[in-house]
């Protein structure tokens, strides 16, 4: 790759020496290298999209810059394979096997001849390609959005810091339908995220259809009625529901997937599994009756670790889980999962004393573990929360740290894969500006300078230990966002600094010249019709 470079750069000095135009960058996440030239390049309808056929997936992702192309600039563009990479007025997807590219890796050289994207693979072309629209100049004018035919003279090298760079989102609290979830999927992929953590199940509603047990979407998915604010007295009276049948989830990780975006269900245990219990009792440790939970919080009613039923259920569960999701990953929650009942049930005690367990943190530490024999033999992987670690970390898990850094610190000097998503940091569903002058948030404080300063691998890790690290995530819980425009206002433009921080590298995070770039990039977000947070500053 390196070679690559150079030769651009050798190039890239021999055309600039006369007279260089000085374009803005104003791409985010930062790429590693952005050198502009004066050699522009003109999209005009007889511009070629070609591709090397000799992989289907760069068809695919060929289709989708010509899909771009023609919502954004309204060609519809022929698209051609070829071999030849001197084809003129044209955009080449190059399959380059002979610089070691790594997969997300990717050039781009932008010349007035034509537009090459080498990459390794379809997913570093993918790359490539949004680097690409976001190196188009848009107009606003009343809200009428105009993109330029001319795209700057450039080379940019570029490829990612890390290797995890999530978004959560959580369709518990309130439902989004999958149109919704495929527009924000469209922002991750955007900033060049790969991970898109579902959170699918809660005690306030059970979201995705199991075949083997429909009363979880029959019951479990419907509330009778939902606090108002932070009144956890007073009720709207309105049912609130919804789930997505196994079609909807095929369809939406498979749009996931054409995007390189892979999708981590969260199926949440041993805790906050209310509408689980409400739709089958006999899970719990009482098994009385239990109702989908209709305030905000942290609930006693637990699935019961002590009976052997609960673990045949959740086997049958994650069984239809993992056909549904191609990904390593199975987050299976782990966090709030109050010992009260535990202590109580004669089944959960007689599994502590039969299994030689200390105490009821020991049985969590039995429950993931036995969860995770079984991920394992369908050849995944399980994510928890950071209370996974309580009562003895499960062999081969990784941790999710969100109570701040310290569980990921501890996990990855056990050797364990950690994704990091301190609260103070990651949460954005906290305020991001005076809560006076903000939408009801739950709490905290978190805007885009503590977004943009986080550094995921924490001081305290040395080299080796900071391999561990596969980067971080940003989580939104939605108890009090209501509105996908909630939502987008939560996520933008504070997604735009987590881009930054989990693609660009450390030496190049500057704020001041995030902002200037965010400037012009917030108009991209307008154009796209998403609701972002108005810049302060
Ligand atoms: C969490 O925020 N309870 C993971
Ligand atoms: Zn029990």
């Amino acid at each position: 790759m390196r070679n690559i470079f150079t030769i651009c750069i050798i190039t890239l000095v021999l055309s600039c020496k006369n007279n260089p135009q000085i374009h803005e960058s104003s791409i985010i996440p930062k790429p590693i290298k952005t050198e502009f030239t004066n050699s522009d390049f003109k999209i005009n309808k007889n511009t070629t999209i070609i591709y090397n056929d000799s992989d289907i997936d760069f068809k695919k992702v060929a289709n989708y810059l010509h899909e771009e192309i023609k919502k954004n600039q309204n060609f519809n563009l022929k698209i051609d394979v070829s071999e030849k990479i001197s084809k003129k007025n044209s955009i080449l997807l190059i399959k380059d096997t002979t610089q070691n590219l790594s997969t997300e890796e990717y050039l781009i050289i932008v010349t007035r001849k034509n537009i090459q994207i080498f990459s390794s693979t379809a997913h570093g072309s993918f790359y490539g390609i949004q680097t690409l629209l976001q190196l188009t100049k848009i107009t606003n004018q009343n809200n009428q959005f105009t993109y330029s035919n001319i795209i700057p003279g450039v080379k940019i090298y570029d490829y990612p810091r890390f290797k995890w760079r999530g978004m959560h989102l959580d369709v518990c609290r309130h439902f989004y339908d999958k149109e919704f979830v495929k527009k924000y999927i469209d922002v991750l992929a955007m900033h060049k995220m790969n991970t898109f953590h579902w959170h699918l199940t809660e005690d306030q509603g059970w979201r995705i259809e199991i075949k083997k047990y429909p009363k979880l979407t029959e019951i479990g998915s419907i509330r009778k009625e939902t606090m108002v604010g932070k009144n956890w007295n007073e009720f709207d009276g309105i049912p609130h529901g919804g789930f997505y049948t196994q079609d909807d989830i095929k369809e939406v990780v498979q749009y996931a997937a054409d995007r390189y975006i892979t999708i981590v269900p969260e199926i949440e245990m041993p805790g906050h599994s209310l509408a689980a219990l409400a739709s089958y009792p006999e899970f719990g440790c009482t098994g009385e009756p239990y109702e989908v939970e209709k305030t905000w919080g942290v609930f006693n009613d637990v699935y019961c670790a002590g009976n052997d039923k609960t673990f045949e259920f959740l086997q049958d569960v994650l069984t239809e889980v993992i056909a549904l999701f191609p990904g390593k990953y199975i987050h299976i929650g782990g966090d709030e999962c109050p010992k009260e009942a535990w202590e109580k049930c004669p089944k959960c005690q007689k599994r502590i004393k039969a299994e030689g367990l200390k105490d009821e943190a020991e049985l969590q530490s039995y429950f993931i573990r036995r969860i995770e024999k079984l991920l394992i033999a369908n050849n995944k992987k399980l994510i928890g929360w950071d209370e996974i670690l309580e009562g003895g970390l499960a062999p081969s898990a990784a941790v999710m740290s969100w109570r701040g850094a310290e569980s990921g610190i501890q996990a990855a000097k056990m050797k364990h894969d950690v994704v990091m998503a301190p609260n103070k940091q990651c949460y954005f569903d906290h305020y991001q500006g005076d809560p006076a002058k903000e939408p009801l948030a739950i709490g905290g404080f978190t805007d885009l300078a503590e977004v943009y300063s986080y550094d995921p691998v924490p001081v305290e890790l040395n080299d080796q230990e900071s391999k561990y690290i596969m980067g971080a995530q940003a989580n939104i819980w939605t108890e009090y966002i209501t509105t996908p425009e909630h939502i987008e206002y939560m996520a933008l433009p504070r997604l735009c600094a987590l881009a930054e921080v989990v693609w660009s590298q450390k030496e190049q995070k500057d704020f001041e010249d995030f902002k200037t770039r965010l400037k012009i990039h917030v108009v991209r977000l307008k154009a796209k019709n998403y609701n972002y947070r108005t810049l302060d500053f």
